[in-house]
């Protein structure tokens, strides 16, 4: 009889020829459990998606609450959907005043998409400055602007106006000129092995936009929602405000969802001429919207987002080992940089064999990665660390 795994493998589009290939039959808070019936630590949390662990009841009951409603009514903007106003309203009350306006979306990708035709519709120019490294999805117009070459080349021609820029080279920032529609950058970049952006080439680049009215588009689509130990990741960095901010990931909880909000002045630009700016049917789809809901609620009525930068801590005090050449990032965004891929790979294998699931990166293919869901416990990092530590012994020999 053909197995799952060999119709996995036959029938469904692969994305590399090395697929962790794990058969997950449910997951429950920190951790998934597979048809065997073995238990494994969650250090991935899906990509920085379930950050308050998988199948939070308060999501769950969000959900069921809202499929006893209604789920998809009508394409994003023209009905009025409660899940959605609630939760644009919830957003605005813990971002900064300005940013007002919330354009529900399904992914990262189209959120980064809105708010690149945002900035070009808003300004009336087209260049884009993009940071090397960097990356923003995978969708056309999110590819162009991702910072590596070999993940670019063979998809030309891409949006034209593009300038990458090296992250956290304040001189470079001079890319930012009068035909300047938009930078795009992230707190942490997200796939070059969690490089934490310098505080004053964030302020620089906030204040040449403000100098040539481009806008300011910050991508928190893996540091929102907790995961730097602030709610969103710019929080932690004084008097700075982005004209556009990126979410999804994490803001639902385990369903799909992303947005790009902006002060409602700058979001106007997407209603007329033409109208429709940004079509989408499935955007702000009502449960997952009811989902997101609840995750901002369990977020600022626990202690979850405070206890992020002990947690790291515990992380690097535990994770010290010879095989370690670097740590970086924030909060429990965490890489441990090794001396090969092959050493990333096969630490990753032996913990896995342990009953731990960690990841590697897209652009630092020697850093091992490290984001758990924010639930953890000092015993399961602990016990991580030891279990990381142990396979780094087996790959030294
Ligand atoms: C920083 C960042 N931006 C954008 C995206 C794209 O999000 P999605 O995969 O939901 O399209 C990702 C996905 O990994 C990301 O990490």
């Amino acid at each position: 009889m053909t197995s799952i795994r060999q119709l996995f493998l036959a029938r469904q589009a692969q994305t590399t020829n090395f697929p962790l290939g794990l058969e997950v039959d449910k997951a429950e808070g920190m951790y998934l459990y597979t048809p065997e019936g073995k238990k494994i630590l969650d250090l991935i949390a899906g990509i920085s998606v379930c950050n308050i662990g998988h199948r939070h009841p308060s999501v769950l009951r969000a959900i069921s609450a809202q499929m006893d409603k209604y789920m998809h009514l009508m394409v994003y903007g023209e009905y009025i959907q409660s899940p959605q106003v609630k939760l644009a309203q919830a957003l605005h009350k813990v971002l900064h005043p300005t940013l007002d306006n919330v354009y529900f979306v399904n992914s990262g990708s189209e959120a980064i998409e809105g708010a690149l035709k945002l900035a070009k519709r808003y300004t009336g120019k087209t260049d884009i400055v993009a940071c090397e490294r960097s990356y923003h999805g995978s969708s056309h117009g999110a590819l162009s602007i991702i910072g590596d070459e070999s993940f670019r080349q063979n998809y030309r021609p891409l949006l034209p106006g593009i300038t990458h820029i090296p992250f956290n080279d304040i001189s470079a920032l001079d890319a930012i000129g009068p035909n300047t529609a938009a930078i795009v950058v992230e707190c942490v970049q997200s796939e070059s092995g969690y490089i934490v952006a310098d505080e004053d080439f964030l302020l620089e680049a906030r204040s040449r936009c403000t100098k040539y009215g481009a806008l300011l588009i910050l991508d928190e689509v893996q540091t929102g929602f907790g995961r730097t130990g602030q709610l969103f990741a710019f929080h932690g960095i004084k008097d700075f405000v982005p004209d556009i901010i990126v979410l999804a990931k994490g803001m639902g909880g385990g369903l799909p969802i992303g947005a790009f909000i902006a002060p409602r002045k700058i979001m106007a630009a997407l209603k007329e001429n033409p109208i429709l700016g940004h079509i989408t049917t499935f955007g702000g789809n009502p449960v997952s919207c009811a989902a997101s809901m609840a995750v901002l609620e369990e977020l600022l009525k626990t202690n979850m987002v405070c206890k992020v930068p002990e947690k790291e801590i515990r992380f690097r005090k535990g994770l010290q080992h010879p095989e370690i050449l670097e740590v970086q990032g924030k909060g429990l965004m965490l890489s441990f940089r090794l001396s090969s891929f092959e050493k990333v790979q096969k630490t990753m294998h032996l913990c896995l064999e342990k009953g731990l699931v960690t990841d590697w990166f897209l652009f630092e293919q020697n850093a091992l990665r490290v984001a758990p869901p924010l639930i953890i416990t000092e015993d399961e990092i602990d016990w991580s660390c030891k279990i990381i530590r142990e396979a780094l012994d087996a790959i030294r020999k």
